[in-house]
């Protein structure tokens, strides 16, 4: 019996980390069936000069409600993506109630007919996904859905609710509970409200996925409260978007990375994402304290889609301020409070460059695009460029990991980390989710002006054994699964 698909004269980077070899790879009813020499396939590909790895995983995405609004997940997929973690910071699409609006800048977008993991999962099939997705379930929706956004702790009530909540999402397969901590309403939980929720994904060795209380000036702090957390819930702790922010605070990475690395040594098990970018994204409001402005912050933050005033999208505040002769608290002001203030997402440059490299070269660093597919404006190129950037600009231009350790990170340390079972490796008898690319010319075209970009130097992309990305053609197959931790479909 011929195999489906075979490829022929690539260099196989099998995603262990091992370096590249010349073979042959064979793929059968959705899994890899030959590597090395393989028979004839119903369909031949010649890769020379081509890699093939695995398909990527972007270890940390919002593309809950994407999955809903736009099932082709065209900017994942022309990127390699072929397995993705949604639910981060604390933004899950579940729990839900059907019919009820949760925050007016819920980044996973409006609730709809679902009600838990599992429904939520049925509804993603029903629209048929281009590639796979696990889910976190989010603190801020839990919190949303019981306590709602009130400015308080929550009582042993609803404590006990919230905790029923991440239960029933780990029974049906969630990898793990995420926060985010310096977003309304899970700012307002203390320590032990976290140690609580983060406690019912022990019995399945779910993570503890945090972004953190914060990621400046008490940047070390913050690294202590989630450590514990996870030590006191007996969990896997897995740092979002490591990172120290603002321009007083660059370098600091070092320092929390070496609290990592100690900590490790003791016998905890940490592990972190970083996204390639000088800038984070979110949605502005909740970034902004209207009784105390940051003038400072507001310096270095870009529109990137707001909806009452779509003039100012790729646009810096001070900019926007000139323009309409607003002083820049009163740019800030305006913004947040329109209209559809709520809805308006932002770019903040608050990064040192210098910074990215030192997360790329952690061996514990996994990458992961924080992109928010809000397209109607000008997302933050991450959205698009995220998994080529590592590969042409930090691989192949800087330097600063081999094309062998970058492969690794990106596809089996993640799926091993994230519980994707029977992924991540060019094995026989593991689903074939794979990537072939030029390793000379693969790079991100996505810029902060005109971010809607795929990449280029991706040729094909292989979902589930469907070929579902061709030199630049999206073919419609949808392929995709919903993946539940440490679970073989
Ligand atoms: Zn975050
Ligand atoms: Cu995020």
């Amino acid at each position: 019996m011929p195999a489906d698909l075979t490829f022929r004269n690539v260099t196989v980077v099998d995603g262990s980390g091992s370096p590249g070899v010349s073979a042959d790879v064979a793929v059968t009813d959705g899994r890899i069936s030959a590597v090395g020499e393989a028979g004839a396939g119903a369909r031949e590909v010649d890769g020379r000069g081509m890699v093939l790895c695995p398909g990527f995983v972007d270890t940390h995405s919002h593309d809950d409600g994407a999955f809903i609004r736009y099932p082709g997940m065209e900017f994942k997929l022309a990127q390699g993506v072929t397995s993705e973690v949604s639910g981060n910071c604390g933004f899950s699409t579940m729990p839900n109630e059907p019919g009820r609006t949760y925050m007016g800048g819920d980044i996973s977008g409006p609730g709809s007919n679902w009600t838990d993991l599992e429904s939520y999962f049925a509804a993603c099939m029903e629209r048929g996904p281009a590639i796979n997705n696990a889910m976190l379930v989010g603190h801020n929706r839990v919190r949303a859905h019981v306590v709602g956004l009130d400015k308080r702790l929550a009582s042993a009530g609803e404590l006990s609710e919230m905790r029923g909540h991440v239960a029933r999402a780990m029974e049906q397969g969630a990898v793990g509970f995420s926060t985010g901590l310096i977003y309304e309403p899970g700012r307002y939980s203390d320590t032990a409200e976290l140690v609580a929720l983060a406690s019912e994904c022990r019995p399945f060795a779910g993570l503890y996925a945090t972004h953190m209380r914060n990621e400046g000036d008490k940047l070390l702090e913050a690294v202590e409260e989630a450590r514990l957390v996870a030590r006191e819930a007996g969990i896997g702790l897995h740092i979002s978007h490591h990172k120290s922010a603002g321009k007083r605070n660059w370098g600091r990475v070092k320092d929390s990375l070496a609290m990592v690395d100690a900590a490790n040594a003791a016998g905890e098990d940490i592990t972190l994402d970083v996204y390639p970018y000088t800038a984070g994204s979110g949605p502005m409001w909740q970034y902004v304290n209207l009784d105390r402005i940051d003038l400072e912050w507001a310096e270095n933050v870009m529109i990137a889609s707001c909806p009452d005033s779509h003039e100012f999208e790729g646009k810096m505040l001070p900019e926007i301020a000139t323009r309409q002769e607003w002083s820049l608290e009163e740019t800030v002001r305006e913004i947040v409070t329109s209209p559809r203030g709520k809805e308006v997402i932002c770019i903040q440059f608050i990064i040192e460059e210098a910074d990215i490299e030192t997360n790329l070269r952690h061996p514990k660093m996994l990458i992961g695009s924080d992109g928010i597919p809000e397209l109607r404006g000008r997302p933050h190129p991450r959205l698009f460029g995220t998994m080529p950037r590592i590969l042409g600009r930090y691989v192949r231009e800087r330097g600063v990991l081999s094309l062998e350790e970058a492969i690794k990170r990106m596809t089996s340390q993640s799926c091993e980390r994230f519980g994707l079972a029977e992924r991540g490796l060019v094995k026989p008898g593991y689903w074939a989710d794979l990537v072939l690319f030029d390793p000379a010319t693969v790079r991100d075209v996505a810029t902060y002006q005109d971010p809607n970009q795929e990449p280029v130097g991706i040729a094909m992309v292989v979902v589930n054994g469907q070929v579902a990305y061709e030199d630049g053609r999206h073919t419609g197959v949808a392929a995709g699964r919903m993946l539940r931790y440490r679970r073989a479909d």
